[in-house]
């Protein structure tokens, strides 16, 4: 029997963590927090047994250490994603959906245009009177990080494009094979852990401190989209534009008359992708008509006039090893199906959802049983198929749930309910679910709270609800073991940032039952503010559009505990300050996000101003500085009029912004 030296255990458990959190950035965890914790514990016992400590072990270099170095930027423009079709089939059906809406709005046909779905990583360039100013990645799609020097050594990227332009380019960072290849090659000589993919190894690079370092992995870009500008009737137009100011743009492309061409497209691109020097993981369909985009719309995760053909349909077949009973933060017990691990498109997958015990019975599944698992993009697979002609004695019947596994309550299934669930208001795995959802990224994104962080506060009954987060204290969380006072000070920090947020992402963070991102968005546009949705009355909130019966209920219900008005009204007392997010509209898109200043005298009262600022998603300080975007002067302005034009900041009137508002009113 071989045996591993403690120090080849050390150095096999960084090799694994590594790993683990580069999957984690890349949004395809291939463990659960609780084993990344435990690996972690591990690491720090063998560091200790063995009296060794590097700056460089996962022990020391925090997490989030290298992201939260790069400051956060709101995306003027949401950075949305694609809905993904994974056949002939679903893509014909995706252009019927099309051509049909379109039809009862016009007669004009539909023409398509195709582009490789670069696999690297999507890239926001804003260009301001020609210059490139700011480059940021994608993040949560609301914010990202600002890495435009680092972006800045690709060099085929035009950093000037002419005085007269200031819009938002969009593209695919992405690290061409070839280099790919000869940074594993060097890393491999370095006894470092290899990257995965070039993905994998762009994500990597652009979040690197060291520019120089960026500047030798020689990242490179493809740009597919020009934002910011009515210029153009058709992407194509767009394009060609961005092609004549000399933006990198994919030779590949095609306009297609019909989705019959576009099929074929797929069809080559699939068949040839290995000859091509980079990755792509798909194909991209647009529709060319910038008119018939709009009329399309989008939901609220991806435009309608564009998907994603991928490439792979990724399922693998493997065994139930086991069911595990999760408890949801709304007290709802969830069967999750352990399962034997098996590669799934690069990612070991050991956990499928199985959503409620009516999809069990439906499937007539059993553990022990074979099925088929499927990834569409989220993280947790799922079962799409049971295979009973594999299966063997051993298999054993899965029940719906007796009591709550986090506080043994008894397990309650109320009438016409399909879900089981604890009915104990109080009980702890619920309310660690309620704050997880609550710093999750898509709500409150406190990323430096995870779930064994959030364990220890509720042990060390430091916090009972959401709102206790924002009295913790750096003399309390000192205390806490293995939590340094960088450590510390870094969730300090996170927890400040997320006072600066979206009312659709703090109404979404409540966890109010059946009010999902989208329905938050909703409200939020409805509302405009978080006091006029806490005086929404129950009759009126069935009469807003894509409101239902159901989600009106329990908005209702919600609203009538005192202890829930209570929780914001903590929340809010606490500095959260939720402002509106603008709609992907060029007007007030260009105060979101945006540092303004305000000086002189105003012909409306300067907290009118100030308000109507802010709700657009604009932060007004106090004095003018490199970072302000715009000073919004008034009469007789002074020395912040001076320092501004020092510094060379726009200076704006008040016609000129109240014409932003005007000409296009937030939706
Ligand atoms: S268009 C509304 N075009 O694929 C989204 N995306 O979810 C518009 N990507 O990471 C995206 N090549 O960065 C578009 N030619 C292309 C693309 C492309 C790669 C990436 C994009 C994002 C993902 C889409």
């Amino acid at each position: 029997m071989s045996t591993i030296s403690p120090k080849e255990e050390r150095l096999g458990l960084i090799q694994q963590i590594r790993k683990y959190q580069q999957q984690y950035y890349l949004n395809q965890p291939l463990v659960t927090d609780e084993i990344y914790d435990q690996l972690m514990q591990q690491l720090r016992e063998l560091e200790q047994q063995q009296s060794v400590s590097s700056v460089e072990s996962p022990t020391v270099r925090l997490q989030g250490d290298v992201l939260s170095q790069f400051p956060k930027k709101v995306h003027q423009f949401p950075m949305l994603s694609l809905g993904n079709t994974y056949s002939q089939q679903e893509l014909e059906e995706w252009a019927r959906g099309i051509e049909n809406s379109l039809s009862t709005e016009s007669k004009e046909k539909v023409e398509y245009i195709c582009e490789l779905k670069i696999d690297g990583l999507a890239i926001s360039l804003i260009y301001e009177n020609g210059r490139l100013v700011s480059a940021i990645t994608r993040g949560d799609g609301t914010i990202g990080d600002e890495v435009t020097e680092n972006i800045q050594t690709i060099s085929t990227l035009p950093v000037e494009v002419g005085k007269e332009h200031s819009f938002e380019v969009r593209g695919e960072v992405y690290l061409p094979k070839k280099h790919f290849h000869q940074i594993n090659q060097t890393r491999k000589k370095w006894g470092e852990v290899l990257f995965k993919n070039p993905r994998n190894a762009t994500a990597g690079t652009i979040r690197l401190l060291d520019r120089q370092e960026v500047h030798r992995r020689k990242l490179d870009l493809f740009v597919y989209s020009l934002l910011g500008t009515t210029a153009y009737s058709f992407h194509s137009k767009q394009i060609e534009k961005l092609k004549t100011l000399h933006f990198p743009i994919n030779p590949h492309l095609k306009l297609c008359s019909s989705i019959q061409q576009v099929v074929e497209f797929c069809e080559k691109w699939e068949k040839q992708k290995d000859d091509l020097p980079y990755e792509i993981d798909g194909v991209v369909v647009k529709v060319n008509s910038i008119q018939q985009q709009e009329q399309l719309g989008m939901t609220a995760k991806s435009p309608r006039w564009a998907t994603a053909f991928k490439f792979t349909t990724t399922q693998a077949m493997t065994q139930i090893l086991d069911i595990e009973i999760g408890v949801g933060r709304t007290g709802v017990l969830t069967p999750v199906a352990i399962l034997e691990p098996v590669a799934l498109n690069g990612t070991l997958v050991s956990r499928a959802t199985l959503h409620n015990y009516d999809q069990i019975s439906r499937l007539q599944l059993y553990i022990n049983d074979w099925v088929t698992i499927e990834k569409r993009g989220e993280i947790i697979p799922q079962i799409v198929l049971v295979h009973p002609e594999k299966r063997s004695d051993a298999i054993l019947p899965i029940v719906p749930p007796t009591a709550c596994p986090a506080c043994q309550s008894i397990a309650i299934q109320e009438e016409g309910e399909i879900d089981w669930r604890c009915p104990n208001p109080l009980c702890a795995g619920k309310i660690k679910e309620q704050i997880l959802h609550f710093v999750s990224r898509k709500a409150m994104n406190i990323d430096a709270i995870g779930p064994s962080l959030i364990e220890k506060l509720l042990e060390q009954q430091w916090i009972q609800s959401v709102a206790d987060l924002y009295e913790l204290e750096y003399e309390k969380l000192i205390q806490l073991e293995r939590f340094g006072e960088k450590s510390v000070t870094n969730i300090l920090q996170a927890i400040e940032y997320s006072k600066q947020t979206t009312l659709s992402r703090f109404l979404f963070a409540l966890g109010i039952r059946h009010i999902g991102q989208k329905t938050a968005q909703i409200l939020s546009r409805h509302y405009g503010s978080i006091n006029a949705f806490l005086e929404a009355k129950p009759e009126e909130l069935e009469r807003i559009h894509e409101v239902g019966p159901i989600i009106a209920r329990s908005l209702g219900e919600y609203l009538q505990e005192s202890e829930n008005r209570q929780l914001i009204q903590r929340l809010l007392h606490a500095g959260i300050d939720p402002k509106v997010q603008t709609s992907a509209q060029k007007e007030v898109a260009n105060i979101t996000g945006k540092i303004i200043v305000l000086t002189g005298t105003l012909s409306q009262p300067r907290d009118r101003w100030k308000a109507r600022l802010e709700e657009a998603g604009a932060t007004i300080v106090g004095s003018v500085s490199k970072k302000t975007d715009y000073v919004l002067v008034g009469e007789n302005a002074g020395s912040k009029l001076k320092k501004a034009k020092q510094l060379n900041i726009p200076v704006v009137s008040e016609q000129e912004i109240e014409s932003w508002f005007s000409s296009e009113p937030q939706e």
